[in-house]
């Protein structure tokens, strides 16, 4: 079986922390032949640390899309760049696996889902979250009923003090927003996913710009001291989401809040059988999963504990990283459907898009 040959444009923090120690560690399926930065000595180093031998550089993605040895285009560049060089990949006849959010806009992400359905080639997005062991086994037991109809769920994505530092996240233009774009789209993501209900009805919404441009806002950070004055995104954002079937989320998202317990790419879920809770990030130094129930006429809590928490901060190929290049690359081989679907990520989009939208008039905003 001949390997899949990938091309990786953006040679950044996830390039490096995510997709290639990732690809790396399915070296059976794959091998990296180019690298495309707009910094070049960023894909030179990349392309000597994870290329095939005779790896091509390039500082255009243009040239990267163009160039028929590359089969696939791992899109990881700051997400307004995400449309124009998924588009410019469809067009050249790539398979595309897109850096999250799908897009900091609706319009965007709709171009780039139709030039996906156009190409007739694979398209999905790094939710890798969705291959953790918990989220794994939660949704298991949400694909087998056991909760029951979920009518009320919590995507939670809470920051004590974790303002990212590098790259351009505080930068609207380039990001198109902070936590709510960057950690809420995972914790929405899995929730979701959980629910299998992807019909918002409504969202309404407010964002702060609090803590991200005041002088002592950085105080304490985990990451290092930030500057207020070039903070240009919110550093807090809520929303709750009205879904066509009645069920409603509510959705949480800070870098940086004045709050206990911090946790992200985590969700609550409330059926009519029973709950469930996932605990993930700063505060849980180890996932967890707790299902609440009632049973023998008890309130029952099960509790389950996986592996430890690996986040992308440290480099390394992490188990949902390593998972979610291999099913990745067996959907293109196999000829088989990604886990993450390009229609889920949308809806993903819509309601975050909303959410600023809402906040920004003051309204609910609905969807057609
Ligand atoms: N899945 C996750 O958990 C996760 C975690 C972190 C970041 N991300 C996503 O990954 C993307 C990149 O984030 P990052 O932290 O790696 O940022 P980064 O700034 O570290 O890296 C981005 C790289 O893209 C390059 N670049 C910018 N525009 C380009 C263009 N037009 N062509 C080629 N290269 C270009 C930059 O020079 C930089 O090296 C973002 O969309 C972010 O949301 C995902």
């Amino acid at each position: 079986m001949a390997k899949v040959r990938v091309g990786i444009v953006g040679c950044g923090g996830i390039a490096n922390q995510k997709h290639l120690p990732s690809l790396r560690a399915n070296a059976e399926l794959n091998e990296v032949v180019a690298f495309c930065d707009i910094q070049r000595d960023r894909a030179e180093k990349a392309a000597k640390e994870y290329g095939t031998a005779d790896a091509k550089v390039y500082t255009d993605y243009h040239d990267l899309v163009n160039d028929p040895n590359v089969d696939v285009v791992h899109v990881c560049t700051p997400n307004v760049a995400h449309c124009p060089v998924t588009v410019a990949a469809f067009e050249a006849g790539k398979h595309v696996m897109c850096e999250k959010p799908m897009a900091h806009c609706t319009a965007d992400a709709k171009k780039m889902i139709d030039a996906w359905k156009k190409s007739g080639k694979k398209f999905t997005i790094g939710y890798q979250n969705r291959l953790r062991d918990d989220t794994q086994t939660l949704h298991a037991s949400c694909e087998a009923g056991e909760l029951g109809d979920i009518y009320f769920a919590k995507a939670h994505a809470l920051r004590r003090r974790a303002v990212p530092t590098w790259g351009v996240f505080p930068n609207k233009e380039l990001q198109g927003g902070g936590p709510l774009i960057d950690i809420g789209t995972h914790a929405l993501d899995i929730t979701l996913w959980m629910m299998n209900n992807y019909e918002p009805v409504s969202v309404s919404g407010q964002v702060f710009y609090k803590l991200g441009r005041d002088e002592h806002g950085p105080e304490g950070n985990v990451f290092g001291p930030w500057d207020p004055k070039t903070f240009q995104v919110e550093d807090s954002a809520f929303g709750l989401v009205k879904m066509k079937n009645g069920a409603t989320i509510y959705l949480e998202a800070s870098w940086a809040l004045n709050i206990l317990k911090s946790m992200e790419a985590s969700t609550t879920l409330c059926g009519t059988k029973a709950g469930a809770e996932i605990h993930h990030g700063g505060s849980y130094p180890k996932d967890e999963l707790i299902y609440n129930t009632v049973e023998h006429n008890q309130l029952m809590e099960k509790t389950i504990s996986p592996a430890g928490v690996v986040d992308f901060f440290e480099g390394g190929a992490s188990a949902e990283g390593v998972r979610e290049q291999k099913q990745w690359l067996e959907a293109i081989i196999n000829d088989t459907e990604p886990l993450v679907k390009p229609e889920q990520a949308y809806v993903v989009t819509q309601i975050l898009e909303g959410i600023y939208k809402s906040a920004e008039t003051g309204k609910e905003v609905f969807f057609d």
